[in-house]
């Protein structure tokens, strides 16, 4: 995935770009580039491999414009490299892009037959191409008529040599959001990259056009007729996308995560009288979720990618506990692959921080269109699977820069945690009154998520250890099972340790072979009913020489020559457990990767939404 930028104002364009461009960088960071009209050439560009720093300090002195676009790169076609950084000029059309050109071998072995050949390896390239063989000075009809070419993903920002101070932009299935303000025109991939400019936006439609220029933004809709922006307001500030003091955003994130809960659950607990005792009850009224949407189901499928799947697992084990129907969970890049048996009386839940994986999407509108109903649990607030789904839980977490996900993962939690008990009581699986008292359990949990933040000692003692580590182990039952997943992706994408999760009664079944002396093996035993099973497991670890790493409940009675480190969860309800160790897998994850001197927001070769398949 990408980020795109395009600004045509009263402002030094090179200026606008770099600093929107470094906004977006969590977005995919392996090249940068910017091209502006300028007096001189016409349009100048400047790119280089590397972060927007190393494009920042090669700009040459001077470059002064008031229109320009600018990309920075997570490589899906073509290495990196120079050639292969964005924009990529064809003949008239200089172009930027976010997404994957699908028939673009087609359409590059067409183009050649009139001469044209690219320069680089890249998708983006041959779309610049298509549009400038098209482009008779007419930019609207050539951007449609290479529309109807194009197959896949793309949100362009496009300049036309001959239309200085003019932008124009399309996109199909990767985001595009724009407003104008009193700097000018302006338009990118997401939302942080305009909020130093205007806290009021919209959001480009799928195959809508926009012209921008310093006066305004006109919109084309895929019918050829003038449409018109839905402006809306974000809700958060410049310094929620800033680290405020934290060495990084993710662990600026790790420490917002009272607050994210806070937004998530309170709003959505309210009074309720029945019989004349008062109850508190979550209510999804102000998200126009119908008790309706979880009558009369007789399965429920969760499908996402990564730490939303992950998220979806625990939602599993509350759906099944409440509501006593099957619950699948489904990898989105597979479940979309399949041929999947929906019905109106199933549910698919789409989960999704960004609301803008393609897997996820695509997952989403095969449910759609298999007849299943559609719920979504999204952070990003009028992104594409938000807006696809029929119905949508908005988890407030805030924008979430760190391409590791944390805060977004226990509001994920919060949100299935919320649903799980609306769903139970509208079905009568749950009194008022019971369902009172796990909803009043979920508020009790937030104080103790403070707790566990002090726990930095230890986690970094415990991270010391592990930086030596080139594999480890994460081992748990039932909810930690699903926890160890979490735990296990989290502390691999950004300290680079091969990692594995596993059931930790399945060890026994092969993987025990691979536990040998020293082997760090994290534990997670906060399940009182499955707690015996789990010491068994980690004597067998600990047999083999295991380098244990407990964490349990408080008053779990295990051996101390059982483990090297054991960490007691605050006295909790085994039901709300997940919240507090997931914040300790994560900040033992983030200490690693420190320790071992690695970029923890922008770990090697991922990039925060993959809106690329
Ligand atoms: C999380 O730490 C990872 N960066 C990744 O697994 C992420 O959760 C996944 O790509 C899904 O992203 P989404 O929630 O934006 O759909």
């Amino acid at each position: 995935m990408c980020g795109i930028i395009g600004f045509t104002g009263g402002r030094n364009a090179a200026g606008v770009l770099l600093d929107g461009l470094a906004e977006l960088e969590y977005r995919g960071y392996d090249s940068a580039g910017i091209s502006c009209f300028t007096r001189e050439n016409g349009i100048d560009t400047v790119k280089t491999v590397g972060k927007v720093a190393n494009l920042r300090a090669c700009l040459p002195p001077g470059l002064t414009s008031s229109c320009g676009i600018g990309h920075t790169r997570w490589a899906t076609h073509g290495g990196v490299s120079q050639t292969n950084a964005h924009p990529h000029t064809c003949g008239r059309v200089t172009l930027i892009h976010n997404g994957i050109i699908e028939n673009y071998l087609a359409l590059r072995e067409e183009l050649a037959q009139t001469g044209r050949t690219p320069v680089s390896q890249t998708d983006s390239e041959i779309a610049a191409m298509l549009i400038d063989s098209l482009y008779d000075g007419d930019a609207r009809a050539a951007i449609r008529a290479a529309a109807a070419r194009l197959e896949g993903a793309y949100a362009f920002c496009i300049l036309f040599a001959d239309q200085p101070g003019t932008i124009w932009c399309i996109r199909r299935g990767s985001p595009l959001v724009a407003c104008h303000c009193e700097a000018g025109s302006i338009i990118a991939s997401d939302m942080v990259a305009l909020l130093r400019y205007s806290k009021d936006y919209f959001v480009l439609e799928e195959n809508q056009i926009a012209r921008l220029t310093p006066d305004g933004i006109s919109l084309t809709g895929p019918d050829g007729m003038p449409a018109f922006p839905d402006y809306q307001t974000v809700t958060w500030d410049v310094s929620s996308a800033q680290k405020n003091g934290f060495k990084h955003y993710m662990e600026k994130e790790i420490h917002e995560q009272p607050e994210a809960l806070s937004r998530t659950i309170t709003p959505r607990i309210l009074k309720y009288q029945e019989n004349g005792s008062v109850f508190t009850l979550p209510d999804f009224s102000a998200d126009c979720i119908p008790d309706s949407v979880f009558r009369d189901l007789t399965r429920i499928v969760i499908t996402a990618c990564g730490t939303a799947m992950h998220a979806g697992m625990m939602g599993k084990i509350l759906f099944e506990r409440l509501l006593r129907i099957p619950v699948t969970v489904d990898i989105a890049s597979e479940f979309r692959y399949q041929d999947p048996i929906l019905d109106k009386n199933t549910l698919v839940i789409t989960v999704s921080q960004s609301g803008e994986t393609a897997d996820t999407l695509a997952a989403l509108r095969l449910a759609r269109s298999a007849g299943g109903r559609t719920l979504s649990i999204v952070n990003v607030k009028g992104s594409s699977i938000a807006r696809e789904s029929e119905h949508v839980f908005y988890t407030h977490a805030g924008p979430e820069i760190a391409v590791a996900s944390t805060k977004a993962y226990t509001a994920q939690l919060a949100a299935f945690y919320l649903i799980a008990f609306r769903a139970a009581f509208a079905c009568g699986r749950l009194s008022a009154a019971e369902c009172s008292a796990r909803a009043e359990g979920l508020l009790s949990m937030i104080p103790s998520i403070h707790r566990i933040l002090e726990m930095k000692e230890i986690t970094e003692k415990i991270s010391r250890h592990l930086t030596r580590a080139s594999d480890l182990f994460f081992i748990g039952r039932g909810m930690d099972y699903a926890l160890s997943c979490e735990g296990s992706i989290k502390l691999k994408e950004i300290s680079y340790i091969h990692s594995e999760a596993y059931a930790a009664g399945e060890l026994k079944h092969g993987t025990l072979s691979l536990i040998t002396a020293d082997v760090p093996v994290i534990a997670l035993a906060t399940q009182h009913d499955v707690l015996s099973k789990m010491v068994s497991n980690i004597k067998e670890v600990r047999a083999r020489g295991a380098f244990v790493i407990l964490v349990t409940a408080a008053d779990a009675v295990i051996e101390e020559s059982q483990y090297d480190y054991r960490i007691d969860l605050p006295s909790m309800d085994d039901w709300f457990a997940p919240f507090a160790a997931a914040v300790i897998l994560q900040l033992i994850a983030y200490h690693t990767s420190y320790l071992r001197g690695l970029d923890v927001d922008q770990p090697r070769n991922l990039a925060k939404s993959v809106t690329v398949e």
